[in-house]
């Protein structure tokens, strides 16, 4: 799809806690290796949330970075979106959580879940009610607390996942060159128990048995999500290139969701392009879910890589299954 409405992302945050657990942390009590994991995801360490933090605590810390960034306060903010499959609570929202992190008021929250897809799936979303007319300003915050849903005692998910948030503000632009030049959204949800948390929710609420079974924590069927990623990246690169006639070559940068770095780079090596043409940060973060694709952008923006004019292509895939591209003129 197409968006002809300009959009300009005004600011970015990024906040991830302070602790960070390194691979020997999980070396020490489960048969794994830092070799193992450094070679089969690409991930060196992570962050995890501590007491007293939470999805929202860590989303309104990012926030407030991007509306520093912006140079806003909360007060032009007219709609809060929060992109996050880890929520505070089951009622309500994170993203009204979040609104009284901030002490926000008055105008309207929501979340979009779409896991790891959920930080291209929120951009779309904030553009289209942009588009709308109706909003200035939109508040939108990729946030997770994954290492809260994460079994400990599973070797294959405890060492993928990190918590942090990465913020956007985004306001409609002068510039008819700028926003969303094409964007595609998708899910299976026949695949829905690819990666899910079994209990917790309506369809088995929580019991002692689900506790004592972990079943508040994620299942993930790795091999088959893995087979699943590396096509679909490169279908939705492929289809997202041609639909707006361009080559890899022309992107300044591609963002990929970051989940496996051999995911990663067996899309950028049939692309044929440099390291530096796709963002990779999973050695620091390890799986943020809904945050990665902008914590990788708020780098990439602060480091001068990524400057007004350049183009850029984000694409994602996660629970659900679902999956998001959006190729943007900054
Ligand atoms: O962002 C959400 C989407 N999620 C993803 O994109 C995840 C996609 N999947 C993956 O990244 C990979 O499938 C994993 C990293 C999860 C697993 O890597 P893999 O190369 O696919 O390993 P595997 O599941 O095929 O398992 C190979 C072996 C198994 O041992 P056996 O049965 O061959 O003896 C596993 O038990 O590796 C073993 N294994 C481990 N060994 C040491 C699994 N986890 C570990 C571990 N340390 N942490």
């Amino acid at each position: 799809m197409n968006s002809t409405l300009p959009v300009t992302i005004r600011g970015t945050g990024v906040y991830a806690p302070p602790e960070i657990l390194d691979n020997a942390f999980f070396s020490s009590y489960l048969d794994t290796s830092d070799t193992w994991i450094v070679e089969r995801t690409g991930i060196r360490q992570r962050h995890r949330c501590g007491e007293g933090e939470s999805t929202a605590t860590l989303a309104a810390a990012a926030a407030r970075r991007a509306l520093q960034n912006a140079g806003l306060t909360v007060e032009d903010v007219d709609l809060v979106i929060v992109c996050t499959a880890t929520p505070d609570v089951v009622i309500p929202s994170t993203s009204c959580m979040l609104q009284g992190e901030l002490g926000i008021r008055n105008v309207p929250a929501f979340d979009v879940l779409a896991a790891c897809s959920g930080f291209v799936y929120g951009l779309v979303v904030a553009t289209s009610m942009l588009q709308t007319g109706a909003y200035r300003n939109v508040l939108m915050v990729g946030a997770e607390t994954l290492t809260r849903f994460t079994d400990y005692q599973d070797r294959s998910t405890c060492i993928l996942f990190g918590d942090a948030a990465a913020a956007v503000v985004l306001s409609p632009s002068d510039d008819p060159q700028r926003g969303i030049l094409y964007w595609n959204l998708g899910a299976d949800g026949c695949q829905a128990k690819q990666i899910w948390v079994p209990a917790g929710g309506s369809r088995l609420p929580a019991s002692t048995t689900t506790v004592a079974e972990r079943l508040h924590t994620m299942r993930m069927r790795g091999r088959e999500v893995y087979k699943f990623a590396v096509v679909k990246m490169q279908d939705e690169i492929d289809n997202a290139l041609q639909s707006c006639d361009m080559t890899a070559d022309e992107l300044k940068l591609i963002i990929p969701h970051q989940s496996n770095l051999r995911i990663i780079e067996s899309a950028r090596s049939r692309l044929g392009l440099p390291a530096d043409k796709v963002a990779v940060n999973i050695d620091r973060y390890g799986n943020t879910s809904a945050a990665s694709i902008g914590i990788s952008f708020d780098e990439a923006r602060r480091s001068g890589a990524i400057r007004p004019g350049d183009r850029i292509l984000l694409v994602a895939f996660g629970a659900g299954l679902t999956w998001a591209t959006a190729l943007l003129q900054l």
